[in-house]
């Protein structure tokens, strides 16, 4: 029986050199598969502040090749790549369903994550790790999976079908979808119907979202009388600024009551909350405080409704929040618009009066899966420009019990509903493209 010491060392070396050959032979390749694709599309950062738009939109531009789909690269601000793929129908003169997705992520703070966050690592219960795996990496590569599966059925759409992969939705969207809806390219796809982002379900059903609520940044500044503090001032800076946060407070109050009594979900009602208070005049160890400040500022987060009038909101803030008669101004930063092209309320109806929406509806029913009431988004996405110009958007992405984990720590999404959303764009793609009743 030969022991390893009967081997002489440039024997032992010589195996162990066959061994490694054999092993690197026989180790399969990198398989690739949809969970690789997705994992490859997780592992390009394009978080803010420096997305790598560029490494991102040609791994897409890739994969778009390998289905045949053709490619177009838009520039509406420098270095701001968005990606237009289109799947052309077999009757070009009906308009055409848009799949959008955003290219860019949140950032990420590694120390804080079980798995690096732009490592795709998967665990044993099939979870991949990732920032973007929720929003919104997952449906990008949904999209192209499903058209992949389509096409080896042999299916080809009736519609034209495009995919945009827009830029900086995570900033405002300001130089990616709220520019692309404004340019000829876009005019000229004729879009009848699109599905953008929506969020995760942590019940076994999936979420829509037929609105968006609309951010407005508004900042209230009060002026009084300074001077030495021992004296009582009627009016001062923060005597007028302190009375409007009390008013704010009470609406703030009277909305969240209503939450609160079950009579409406969080993001149908108007939020209005405190982000900064600003005033007191700095010394050398904090602030002086012998001194009434004679300026005074703050400044609230509104999110507005689909409905609400703006109009009655403006008034609101004039009139009681930063009132000029008791030396108060105000400044509103709106952050998207809040009505369409026609003056209506930037809504999608999710009724008989809307026929996408009974197409999209039977699409999600036909596979087995089910759809929880329709809801308004508490955030905002690129769909609010796409809905500004009258046409209708459905927030969805297909995640379902599934904790939703956007922009937070170990942002994670499980293999197998990333597979059984593939599935469901399958079915929405192959109803939506062949539908032929809608008007426009
Ligand atoms: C507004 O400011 C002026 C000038 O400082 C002052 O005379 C007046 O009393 C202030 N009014 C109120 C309501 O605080
Ligand atoms: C459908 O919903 C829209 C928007 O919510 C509403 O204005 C309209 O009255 C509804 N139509 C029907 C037929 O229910
Ligand atoms: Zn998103």
């Amino acid at each position: 029986m030969a022991t390893p010491q009967s081997y002489s060392h440039s024997s032992i070396l010589f195996f162990c050199l066959l061994f490694t050959l054999l092993l690197s032979a026989t180790e399969p390749q990198e398989e690739d598969s949809p969970i690789t694709r997705f994992q490859r599309y997780l592992r390009i950062n394009t978080a803010h502040p420096t997305p790598d738009y560029d490494s991102a939109v040609s791994f897409l531009k890739a994969q778009a090749h390998s289905l045949g789909l053709q490619a177009q690269t838009l520039y509406f601000a420098p270095n701001k790549p968005l990606l237009l793929l289109t799947w052309p129908g077999s009757d070009p003169s009906l308009p055409s369903i848009l799949l959008n997705s955003h290219l860019d992520s949140v950032p990420a703070e590694p120390a804080k994550w079980l798995h690096p966050p732009f490592s795709a690592h998967r665990a044993h219960d099939g979870a991949i790790f990732g920032r973007g795996t929720q929003d919104d990496k997952s449906i990008a590569i949904q999209y192209l999976e499903a058209i992949r599966n389509l096409q080896a059925r042999s299916f080809s759409p009736l519609r034209s079908l495009h995919i945009s992969l827009v830029p900086d939705e995570e900033i405002g969207g300001f130089d990616g979808a709220a520019k692309f809806v404004d340019s000829p390219q876009f005019a000229a796809l004729n879009v009848g119907f699109a599905l953008d982002e929506g969020q995760a379900s942590p019940r076994d059903e999936f979420r829509v979202f037929y609105a968006d609520r609309i951010p407005w940044n508004l900042k209230i500044k009060a002026w009084g009388p300074p001077g030495h503090g021992s004296r009582m001032y009627d009016g001062s800076a923060m005597e007028n600024l302190m009375q409007s946060v009390e008013v704010v407070s009470r609406f703030r109050e009277s909305q969240f009551n209503v939450v609160k009594a079950g009579k409406a979900f969080n993001a149908e009602v108007v939020s209005v909350n405190p982000v900064y208070l600003k005033a007191g005049l700095v010394s050398q160890d904090g602030f002086a405080m012998n001194v009434q400040p004679s300026e005074a500022e703050a400044g609230f987060d509104l999110r507005l409704t689909p409905t609400t009038d703006p109009e009655e909101m403006r008034r609101r803030i004039a009139e009681e929040w930063a009132p000029a008669v008791r030396n108060m101004s105000y400044e509103i930063i709106e952050k998207g618009p809040l009505r369409d092209y026609m003056g209506r309320p930037l809504m999608t109806a999710t009724n008989d009066s809307n026929p996408w929406w009974s197409v999209f509806k039977q699409a999600i029913t036909s596979v087995g899966e089910k759809l929880s009431r329709p809801e308004i988004l508490a955030s905002t996405t690129d769909a609010r420009y796409l809905r500004q110009k009258g046409i209708p958007v459905l927030g969805f992405s297909p995640m379902k019990n599934t904790p939703i984990l956007l922009h937070d720590h170990n942002e994670h999404l499980k293999d197998a509903v990333f597979m059984k959303g593939i599935q469901v764009y399958e079915s929405l793609i192959s109803s939506l493209s062949t539908f032929t009743e809608a008007s426009h």
